[in-house]
């Protein structure tokens, strides 16, 4: 395994081991994340954990969760979630976060904003002093609007690329809207940034996860730190 690898999976068991029985558990998505269903499948399969409910942010984990016998709902069954893990692209010094590198953003903010707890597992790559220093905006957007909210993002300053798939063409969320990977350098004021992006008819939902995060795992080679929110 690449050490980075090693170091998403140190993440994901540290994560997992805050899981109780009984819980509801929010599956996130990514790589980091499939580290952490592997391991609550591993401790279902065990008998460790009884009792347990996952809730998917895409279809790609709901899969990989069917496959490993973990237990699933929906959100409709379970609107409450007690623990969410989920990865990022890139987590500043308040937890702040950009996320849907893997395209399931919309899922995430909705089973993040629905849980008591949110717990993002990151290796240390994804530390940055200020968001967009690292990774473009994933802003999804209905079909029908991605020219015009390209051109309203460029306008704010960013340069947006339509995402695509492997074949070429516009990738598809599992909402089947659009992504437009939007960079806007080190952003100043993300709070900001997220209040003009709410306001736009064609954006469904932005990557820009401010205040859901409390507490991230971050997983360096010698040591893993646990950072809380800090509330105010
Ligand atoms: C999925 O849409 C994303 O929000 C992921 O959580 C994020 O991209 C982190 O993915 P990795 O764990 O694969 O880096």
């Amino acid at each position: 395994m690449q050490k980075q690898d090693e170091l998403k999976r140190k993440a994901a068991h540290c994560a997992v081991e805050l899981v109780q029985s009984g819980m509801v558990v929010g599956l996130g998505t990514g790589s980091t994340t499939s580290f952490a269903v592997i391991r609550i499948g591993e401790r279902i399969k065990s008998g460790d954990l009884k009792n347990i409910v996952g809730i998917p942010t895409s279809v790609r984990t709901e899969k990989l969760a069917r496959d490993l016998n973990i237990p699933l709902a929906t959100l409709d069954d379970q609107p409450e979630i007690d623990v969410t893990i989920d990865g990022a692209d890139e987590v500043d010094p308040e937890l702040n976060l950009i996320k849907g590198g893997g395209g399931a953003l919309l899922r995430e903010k909705v089973v993040a904003q629905a849980s008591q707890t949110n717990i993002i597992i990151v290796d240390e790559s994804k530390l940055s002093a200020c968001l967009g220093t690292r990774w473009a905006l994933p802003v999804e957007v209905i079909p029908f609007a991605a020219k015009t909210e390209a051109t309203f993002l460029e306008a704010l300053g960013a340069s947006v690329k339509l995402r695509s798939d492997k074949n070429g063409q516009p990738y598809k969320t599992d909402q089947n809207n659009f992504i437009l990977d939007a960079n806007f350098g080190e952003m100043s004021n993300p709070h900001a940034l997220a209040v003009k992006l709410n306001e736009r008819a064609g954006i469904i939902e932005h990557g820009l996860f401010l205040g859901l995060a409390s507490e991230v795992i971050v997983a360096a080679e010698d040591d893993i730190r646990h950072l809380q929110r800090k509330t105010k």
